[in-house]
């Protein structure tokens, strides 16, 4: 089985180098952890598909190795950001925003629905930005890049973690990528294709979130209909095994003034990726933002070692839905501009 799953992924990494550009996924990887070893050392001519070179050798000139937070910069971008967006009011359904007898208008397919006093009960009582602000926070793909990088440690030092779509953090992953979680993303289209839409036994869900501590889970379950039934199910699972996460909601106006905002700066996806939606939230939120593990080539940017498409696995990501070039490529201009900081090094130890 195991030998059958690693041929299965060989020919999935070849493939993904034939491919000229391979991105990340933050949704949809359900398949089981699994984690090649990486190849070390400069690849030989064939392991670098054709262009890659190319398109690596751009992004690194393009971005500025010595970065220094640029405030007003920062002050500017942040500003913009809570005019249009106002992550830190309206980026959760909350109890206060959302009372019984109002309507939720989803997003994506533009299913209506009733706050019945059910519902209600189960939104968070406020925001739990809107009187928060924290120092530095990082958010954290889940690109192969992060393998072997010895981030972990320096994730963990800065104040608020920022995760995206229930990744593993356990055993061998802990030294990259670290532990600690303040908030988690979690698409419902995991729980429909991992955990058999919850309709069956929950213990392997929720046994999965003890790694997450108290953090927050944030659920997308008002963007399409047809995930409404299994986001209650996983909320019943959470409460009634008293797992000690809390799980909160995406406003869906929230989500559609973010698709408004990153379409006027220029970044045309179908829909921005949850990454990019946590990267707006946490420029709102902190006085400065670190990026890891997000590097969409499948080539690691010093080493050109082959990069498995996550730090855990190495499905693709669906390029019909998300736009990973372009989101990329704007992290990187946020980089230059001292607006963010996006790391593409290892990490030394101590260093943040
Ligand atoms: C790179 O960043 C440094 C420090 O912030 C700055 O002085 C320099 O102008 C930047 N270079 C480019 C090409 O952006
Ligand atoms: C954000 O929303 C809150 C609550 O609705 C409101 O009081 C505040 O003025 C808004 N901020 C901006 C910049 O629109």
């Amino acid at each position: 089985m195991r030998k059958k799953l690693s041929i299965l992924v060989n020919l999935l990494s070849l493939g993904s180098l034939l491919t000229t550009l391979i991105w990340y996924t933050f949704e949809d990887s359900y398949v089981e952890f699994y984690r090649p070893s990486p190849q070390r050392g400069a690849p030989k001519p064939s392991e670098l598909c054709k262009g890659c070179k190319e398109a690596i050798d751009k992004v690194k000139k393009l971005y500025n190795q010595t970065w220094k937070k640029h405030e007003e910069n920062c002050h500017r971008f942040r500003l913009q950001l809570r005019i249009n967006c106002n992550g830190s009011n309206n980026a959760i359904v909350t109890q206060e925003n959302t009372p019984v007898g109002s309507k939720i208008v989803f997003d994506k397919d533009r299913t209506v629905i009733p706050v019945t006093p059910e519902l209600f009960n189960i939104l968070i009582k406020e925001n739990p930005f809107s009187k928060k602000r924290w120092d530095t926070c990082s958010v954290v793909g889940n690109g192969g890049i992060l393998t072997n990088s010895g981030c972990g440690k320096t994730i963990d030092s800065t104040d608020f973690v920022i995760r995206c779509n229930l990744p593993p953090l356990e055993n061998e992953f802990k030294s990259d990528v670290g532990m600690k979680t303040n908030l988690v993303t979690a698409n419902p289209s995991i729980l429909t294709k991992k955990y058999g839409s919850l309709m069956a036994r929950r213990r392997a869900f929720v046994d999965s979130l003890h790694q997450y501590g108290n953090s927050l889970l944030l659920f997308p379950c008002f963007s399409f209909g047809a995930y409404r039934a299994v986001c209650q199910r996983a909320v019943y699972a959470i409460e009634d095994m008293e797992i000690p996460v809390q799980p909160i909601f995406t406003n869906p106006q929230y989500l559609q003034s973010m698709d408004k905002f990153w379409k006027s700066q220029g970044v045309n996806g179908h829909r921005p990726s949850t990454g990019a939606y946590m990267i707006s939230l946490a420029l709102e939120l902190c006085e400065t933002v670190h990026l890891y593990g997000f590097w969409p080539f499948s080539n690691h940017p010093y080493k050109l070692f082959p990069l498995t498409n996550h730090y855990y696995d190495n499905v693709p990501y669906d390029s019909r839905v998300h736009a990973m070039p372009d989101e990329f490529y704007y992290w990187v201009q946020l980089h230059n501009k001292g607006i963010l900081k996006l790391h593409l090094e290892d990490c030394k130890s101590g260093q943040v």
